[in-house]
């Protein structure tokens, strides 16, 4: 029987990170995946796909609409959906090929099948045959849980993966819908929404809430509706989807969309995008003693050990936000606690980004969080519109918000919408990272003419005076 030090069960950004750093601390790392490629739902289904298909609809909507005012023509553009698909899993397989590469260079064990823990410190690897001829049975003193998450269902919504489809489905139609249904306004419903938009579709976005993108500073999910709203999505608020009939045959196929107290939508395609819900299930985690919270997360303490002695978990299976760079963080936490007793995360500084045109991005306390608190506040905003650089590239939309203790000055939260936000809260996370007031950000140095510009005097604002408003 195969022993290791470490088993990481599945490899998506949470346990392939995890392996690599084992083995950089010089344990001997084994790693079960079920698929064939590595790199979990990110990198095959999830993060790489989306943004693949993100950057070449934006461009397609901008050699469309964008051009004109840089005195560029275009004559008719077109659209071959499926190059764009070609390429997309191009994309995808060069970060699957460069995961498998990492396992290789850092000595990492690869076992490929499905794993099920047997027993303390042993895991069975049931190959794609299943049954017990194509088992394998490996030992080792650590086993950390990395399995992710799966799409949530909604009860009376059946994902078909054609008339009715989850993001794996909506990263792969063949033909743009002509009306799609987006239930859940929040990262997924937004991305993939803005993409099938971009390239034609009519989409509505059904949404339970009152408002988009829950958890998000309300100030910035507001504006953010109204610019997608101005791009052509259609917004339905305050809308409880309760079920989804598929009528027709064929090519012909549509869906219907119950709506709790309204009349039902029709449309060619509905994309379902409700949250995640955690991959518990099948593991035999029961059978060891790893025990589960109220909402089906594996509990875990400061260390990331569960309830079950020699077992770990990390990323979309535990609390915390769902997202690659959270699992990836746990992951490297985890084993260097395992190995060198230290590793921490600091989950009040997990960035969230939503990489729509123009990108949303947030770190830290949102100001709806700090008056529930009844935290004494400073905010200091800026927008696009006033910077040198933005109006060069004719991207004028959207702010930078910042918020600051009251009394110490200190970052409490950064919250932008507008392009390339997703690079420009790199600064307020690592600011905030090293506990950064507003004046500390305001008084670095920023280049001009640059986007960060828009950082730092939204930091200028919160102390009292923006130099260029
Ligand atoms: P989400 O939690 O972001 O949004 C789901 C939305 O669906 C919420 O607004 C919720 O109120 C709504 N909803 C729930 N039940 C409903 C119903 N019956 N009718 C209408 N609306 C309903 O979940 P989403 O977008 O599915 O994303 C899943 C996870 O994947 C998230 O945790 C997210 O963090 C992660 N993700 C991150 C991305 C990124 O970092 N850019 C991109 C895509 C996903």
């Amino acid at each position: 029987m195969p022993e290791h030090d470490l088993i990481v069960i599945g490899a998506g950004p949470g346990g392939y990170v995890a392996a690599i750093r084992a083995a950089q601390l010089g344990l001997n790392v084994g790693i079960v995946e079920k698929e064939a490629a590595l790199g979990g739902t990110c990198v095959r289904v999830g993060c790489i796909p989306s943004k693949a298909l993100l950057e070449s609809s934006e461009r397609y909507a901008e050699a469309k609409h964008g051009l004109d005012v840089h005195g560029i023509q275009l004559g008719e553009v077109g659209l071959d959906l499926a190059a764009m698909m070609e390429r997309k899993d191009a994309v995808v397989k060069a970060n699957t090929d460069g995961v498998a590469f990492l396992m290789k260079k850092n000595g990492v064990t690869r076992y490929a099948g499905t794993a099920r823990i047997t027993g303390p410190g042993t895991v069975v690897v049931h190959g794609q045959e299943g049954g017990d001829d194509d088992a394998q049975e490996l030992a080792a003193e650590h086993v950390l849980i990395a399995t992710g998450s799966k799409v949530a269902t909604l009860p009376g919504v059946e994902i078909d993966g054609e008339v009715v489809v989850d993001s794996t489905g909506a990263l792969a139609f063949d033909q743009v819908p002509g009306h799609l249904v987006v239930i859940g306004a929040g990262y997924i419903g937004l991305e993939l929404g803005s993409v099938w938009q971009r390239l034609g579709a009519e989409v509505t976005v059904l949404e339970y809430l009152d408002r988009v993108l829950p958890g998000m500073d309300a100030e910035i999910a507001k504006e953010a509706q109204k610019t997608f709203a101005k791009q052509g999505m259609t917004f339905r608020l305050g809308s409880k989807v309760t079920g989804v009939q598929v009528k027709g045959r064929g090519k012909k196929k549509r869906a219907v969309i119950q709506v709790e107290g309204e009349e039902p939508v029709e449309a060619d395609r509905v994309l379902l995008a409700v949250g995640r819900t955690p991959n518990t299930a099948d593991l035999g985690l029961d059978d060891v003693g790893v025990e589960l919270d109220e909402r089906g997360r594996i509990k875990v303490d400061e260390a990331f050990r569960t309830t079950a002695k020699g077992f770990y978990a990390i990323g979309d299976v535990i609390a915390g936000p769902m997202l690659a760079h959270k699992a990836e963080e746990d992951g490297v936490a985890a084993v260097e606690r395992i190995v060198t007793g230290a590793g921490h995360v600091d989950y009040g500084l997990v960035p969230g980004i939503v990489y729509t045109e123009p990108e949303i991005a947030t770190v830290g306390k949102t100001e709806e969080a700090l008056k529930e608190e009844g935290v004494p506040y400073v905010k200091g905003v800026f927008p696009y519109q006033a910077n040198g650089r933005a109006r060069a590239m004719d991207r004028t939309g959207g702010k930078v918000k910042i918020l600051a203790h009251a009394d110490t000055d200190r970052l409490l939260g950064v919250h932008i919408i507008g392009a390339h936000a997703g690079d420009l809260i790199a600064e307020a996370v690592t600011a905030m990272t090293f506990g950064a007031s507003a004046e500390d950000v305001a008084r670095t140095v920023h280049a001009h003419p640059t986007l960060s510009e828009i950082v730092k005097e939204a930091a200028l604002a919160a102390g009292g005076a923006s130099l260029h408003i």
